[in-house]
């Protein structure tokens, strides 16, 4: 299968960005690890900190992938652009967040993109990819 991992603003710092809300690892390493484990998969990955250029991926890839794996960081919470295009394509998307957005500030627990996306899996760390993985893997 062939999935797309993207994620948005911020978090190109995975391991240096708040290491006790985001943990210490870098999102290369963890990626790595992925694609180690799930080796019948081809995982790309896309990052930027520029909603428009994450719409434009979306766009590529979502009519042709498996299924991307979205982690939109604070656009989640401000962007019905996303959630346009999310609906746009035929590609289903699972939104991730690694920390749990509920136990934080009230402006994080709105997502403008949720009613779009397959599912949601919130608060596992980095472990929300590979949970969101495995959904669209099927074990
Ligand atoms: C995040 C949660 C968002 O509220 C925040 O803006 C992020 C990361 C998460 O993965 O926990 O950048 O999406």
């Amino acid at each position: 299968k062939k999935i797309l991992i993207i994620n948005g603003p911020n978090l190109n710092l995975l391991g240096k960005r708040e290491p006790t809300v985001y943990g210490n690892d870098s999102f290369e390493d963890y990626l790595k690890q992925l694609r180690e484990k799930y080796p019948q998969c081809e995982i790309a990955y896309y990052q930027s900190n520029v909603e428009g250029e994450l719409i434009n991926k979306i766009h590529e890839v979502g009519f042709s992938y498996d299924g991307i794996i979205l982690n939109a960081g604070a656009y989640t919470h401000t962007s019905i652009a996303l959630h346009d295009a999310i609906k746009a394509v035929t590609t289903p998307v699972i939104e991730v967040h690694i920390s749990n957005v509920h136990a934080r500030e009230s402006f994080r627990h709105v997502s403008m993109i949720s009613a779009a996306c397959k599912g949601i899996v919130i608060g596992f760390g980095l472990e929300s990819y590979r949970l969101a993985l495995e959904s669209f893997i099927g074990k």
